[in-house]
């Protein structure tokens, strides 16, 4: 059931995509290894989906592994390999009940099968839900993903089966991971970091940033309607006029 103090005016976004960030910080504030941060971390992704729910969020787009990410400690990366693995065994049920939508972005290069099923039955499962699109970017690298679109129109090009001259912006969006998703409104990243680290390059050309300071283990669902609340203050132009200063210029 939506919230009935969740932000329901035009200002409000209709994509929210998240950054989440601070966990190893999180465990070491408590002298506990990081891949306790990271399970913990888990938990704020759960209270986060069931909270975009409540905010009246359509698409919500979390970032939980990187194309760098495989450049941490072994022993880390198996643990964030995990983690996909464990929410979709135990909350793809009672998701796909709510009514969730579930994508995974990026690539399957280096997941394990049972990983990629996991995935590949998630996402089937889900396909006709028409709630909250949960999108989980995995294994993502927003430059890995634009170097894919242009590899695969250049292909076509070869074969001759595109021209140069019909490659346009809408066309390359159509070619990106993100093809079935809006472009984000927000991008919202705790942990007080400020910082694309390579998610939706693309996709975030005229997407507002809200960077808070609280790590992401502890992140809920006020931190979320205040970065909505922000989000609502700003004045998006889109590169243009706002309407006043039309009337003023002409
Ligand atoms: C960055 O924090 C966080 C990650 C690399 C992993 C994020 C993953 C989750 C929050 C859970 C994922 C959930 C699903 C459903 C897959 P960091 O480790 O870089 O933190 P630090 O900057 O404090 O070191």
């Amino acid at each position: 059931m939506a919230d009935p103090t969740a932000l329901t005016d035009p200002a409000s976004p209709l994509h929210v995509a998240i950054v989440m960030d601070g966990n190893g910080r999180w465990a070491k504030r408590r002298g506990m290894p990081r891949v306790f941060g990271h399970q913990a971390g888990l938990e704020a992704t759960r209270r986060i989906v069931a909270a975009a729910h409540g905010q009246g969020i359509g698409w919500l787009t979390l970032y939980a592994f990187s194309t760098e990410n495989w450049n941490r400690p072994a022993s880390e990366v198996a643990e964030l390999m995990s983690l996909p693995g464990r929410f979709f065994e135990t909350d793809i049920g009672r998701l796909h009940r709510e009514g969730v939508r579930v994508r995974v972005l990026g690539s399957r290069e280096g997941l394990t099968p049972k990983l990629c099923g996991l995935i590949e039955d998630a996402e089937a499962r889900t396909r006709g839900n028409t709630g909250l699109n949960l999108s989980i970017a995995f294994n993502y690298g927003g430059q890995a993903d634009i170097v894919a679109a242009a590899r695969a129109f250049a292909e076509a090009v070869a074969a001759g089966r595109a021209a140069p001259a019909q490659l346009d912006e809408a066309m390359f969006s159509h070619l990106l991971a993100t093809r079935d998703l809006p472009p984000p409104d927000v991008i919202i990243r705790p942990s007080g970091e400020q910082r694309l680290s390579n998610f939706l390059l693309w996709e975030a050309a005229y997407a507002e940033f809200v960077f808070q300071d609280v790590l992401w283990p502890d992140y809920d669902a006020d931190h979320l309607k205040a970065a909505l609340q922000i989000f609502a203050t700003r004045d998006r132009r889109y590169g243009a006029l706002a309407p006043e200063d039309v009337l003023a210029a002409s």
